[in-house]
């Protein structure tokens, strides 16, 4: 069974989603987590963000491989190298949707997205899941907040992770993010028209969970 849950940046989809994963007892997969490792392989070669084909050529050679920890966390391996926290440096933050919008880069990395999914029932978030990846989920979910508190939680997610960022940068960020992921032109971020709509603005992450386990059972 695959549920997809889709949504902006900050929404809180992947701490949602982690939840719901281990309460299930289905795989967690980060696929955020996946161009974002992705991103990191293009920083490391110093490659410009602007080349296209050799951004493409990196893709097509990068072997990601997640793995769920029986403590909740996940750890994202790079060609065998624990990149777990360095792709979440707001250095690849600021790069991740230019590499995310290359049409080649998206169809390496939802392919192998697909192998994972098909390895048993998971949950999975990201920005195309219901719409591309899984069209045929048994559960799509699209999670929104407003832009206001996606801000908030994304600043005391990274405080937590004890980056010195101000509350503009992250606004500015998410807003520039948010842009680039729902107007490029391969698979842009959507609600698929059969997934349920949650509006997180002012529920707690219990209930959100609670009221996406209603939906499921
Ligand atoms: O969920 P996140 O913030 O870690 O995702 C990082 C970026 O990756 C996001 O800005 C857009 C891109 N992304 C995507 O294009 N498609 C996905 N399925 C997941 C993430």
């Amino acid at each position: 069974m695959i549920i997809a849950i889709d949504g902006p940046a900050g929404a809180g989809k992947s701490t949602v989603a982690k939840i719901l994963a281990q309460k299930l007892g289905f795989l967690y997969i980060d696929t955020g987590a996946m161009y974002r490792a992705l991103t990191w392989k293009v920083l490391e070669n110093n490659v410009p963000i602007n080349d296209a084909q050799k951004i493409i050529q990196l893709a097509q050679g990068i072997k990601i491989d997640l793995r769920n920890n029986s403590d909740g966390s996940l750890t994202v391996m790079l060609d065998g190298k624990d990149v777990s926290l360095a792709i979440r440096q707001a250095r690849i933050t600021q790069f991740v949707s230019d590499v995310a919008k290359l049409k080649e880069v998206r169809q390496v990395l939802v392919q192998m997205q697909r192998e994972f999914g098909q390895k048993g029932d998971c949950v999975l978030d990201g920005r195309d899941i219901g719409t591309v990846v899984f069209p045929s989920a048994a559960k799509k979910f699209f999670i929104d907040a407003s832009a206001a508190e996606r801000v908030k939680r994304r600043f005391e997610e990274l405080k937590v992770l004890g980056q010195s960022v101000s509350e503009n940068e992250v606004a500015g960020d998410l807003a520039n993010r948010d842009k680039i992921d729902s107007t490029r032109e391969t698979s842009p971020l959507r609600q698929a028209p059969d997934a349920i709509y949650i509006d997180t603005t002012d529920l707690s992450i219990e209930q959100v969970v609670a009221k996406m386990l209603g939906f499921i059972r």
